[in-house]
């Protein structure tokens, strides 16, 4: 925490064995601007003016998410961090922090937030960057952008998607994964959209990590949106396919459980430690006869001669639409970092035409709510790219210019029950 605080990037992703650290870690940085802001007005009305220390900063930021949103006790509190803490240091900030977590109590969301724009209320309220309001609300009625942002940070207000990891699912095998969770008491639904596709509510995740068909590799946990993404792909026997930035995997073993042996499917990625990810995935899930090259998507080493008769480009984004699972990313989101993942998604959209044959299939998605990695990236492209029909369950694009763009759609967590994603599907003009 004291990383972040210093403003350097920390993924979340290595305290995710420790349970504990893991909650408190990534629900603190998830609410940090929240906490930072009411930490900062209580100071103030102590007439506390110096400049915290990271670490301090810390335990008082730790110490307002237990009091204000656990509702834990000062005394108890108090106790937890005597018990962690080095004594000597326990004893010389335990004044102060008393001070600070009464003075607490009598802060008023109302009054602190009252003389603030829209955004800077929003911003604070749902604990969103400002930055992301901004380039959200062109296209967004307020509602809706707040609907979106509300499931975006609550976990348990979410569903964990269950994929079988056959393709058609057999009717026994549907009898016998039903009557487990029955046994177990884990209420599960079929999905209306897509065959093989189950929910249960977030708060179930951890009863199904310990379930023998999870241990078995029998499903697949991943969002709803990446397997409508496949189904969009919709790849065919005896087809050339390449997923070309494809770690840590999730959609590449999603085409892997709808293709047959009939079709190649070569995948791509650029960072060495992403392709061991996409390895364990792969034989955790009993995937075999799996080919991943390790290059760059940019400049992929393909002869002349062989063109892709489908390409998926998943490219890599802000994460603007995945707030929800990687709430780290959230203050990583400002016009540089959104520009150099623009300059990347550019140069790929580039590549995979260049890798098509004539009239090959091409899916361009980003797990992005900025238009910069959807509509107006597309946009440079239909002199070369000609758009076909998304389905009906997609809302349609942003209007740029007033209008909608054709061959492309978006996901949205409020409206279908999955992480922000664009996509787009194109046939390469001849
Ligand atoms: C959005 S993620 C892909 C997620 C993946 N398709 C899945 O469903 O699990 C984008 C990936 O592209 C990779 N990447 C970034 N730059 C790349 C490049 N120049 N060539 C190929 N892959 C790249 C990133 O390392 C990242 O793993």
């Amino acid at each position: 925490m004291e990383q972040f605080i210093n403003s350097e990037y920390v993924s979340l992703e290595k305290y995710r064995k420790n349970p504990i650290i893991f909650h408190y870690y990534s629900e603190i940085i998830r609410y940090w601007n929240k906490i930072n802001f009411a930490l900062q007005s209580t100071l103030r009305s102590l007439q506390f003016n110096r400049k915290l220390k990271p670490r301090l900063k810390v335990i008082y930021g730790y110490s307002l998410y237990r009091t204000f949103w656990e509702k834990v006790k000062i005394g108890n509190l108090l106790k937890a961090l005597e018990l962690n803490l080095e004594q000597n240091f326990f004893y010389s900030i335990k004044v102060n922090l008393i001070k600070f977590l009464k003075r607490l109590k009598t802060f008023s969301w109302d009054l602190a937030l009252k003389n603030k724009t829209t955004i800077e209320k929003i911003s604070i309220e749902y604990a969103i960057p400002s930055f992301f309001i901004q380039r959200i609300r062109p296209y967004m009625d307020l509602p809706s952008l707040k609907d979106n942002l509300r499931l975006m940070n609550n976990f348990n207000l979410g569903k964990t998607y269950l994929i079988w990891n056959k393709y058609p699912m057999d009717l026994d095998s549907e009898i016998l994964f039903r009557k487990a969770h029955e046994e177990s008491n884990i209420p599960i639904k079929g999905d209306d959209d897509f065959d093989g596709l189950y929910t249960i509510p977030n708060e179930y995740k951890k009863e199904v990590l310990k379930s023998t068909y999870f241990k078995n590799g029998d499903i697949i946990i991943a969002d709803k949106g990446s397997l409508a993404i496949i189904d969009l792909l919709n790849p065919q026997k005896h087809e050339l396919i390449l997923d070309l930035c494809a770690a840590p995997g999730i959609k590449t073993a999603l085409i892997k459980r709808v293709i047959n042996d009939r079709s190649i499917l070569l995948t791509n990625e650029f960072q060495r430690e992403r392709i061991a990810q996409m390895k364990n995935l792969m034989s955790f899930l009993n995937i075999q006869d799996i080919s991943i090259l390790n290059a760059d998507g940019i400049s992929f080493p393909n002869r002349e001669t062989i063109k892709f008769d489908r390409i998926l480009l998943d490219a890599p984004c802000s994460g603007s639409g995945t707030f929800l699972i990687n709430p780290e990313l959230k203050w990583r989101q400002n016009s540089g970092f959104l520009h150099q993942n623009e300059l990347l998604q550019k140069k790929l959209i580039q590549s995979a035409i260049r890798l098509l044959k004539p009239e090959g299939i091409l899916v361009y998605s980003t797990c992005s709510l900025y238009s910069e990695e959807g509509e107006k990236q597309i946009q440079q492209f239909l002199e070369y790219l000609e758009p076909l029909k998304i389905p009906q369950f997609y809302s349609p694009s942003y209007k740029i210019d007033g209008r909608e763009l054709s061959g492309t759609g978006r996901l949205f967590p409020a409206t279908h029950g999955t992480q922000g994603f664009f996509v787009g599907k194109f046939k390469k003009k001849g």
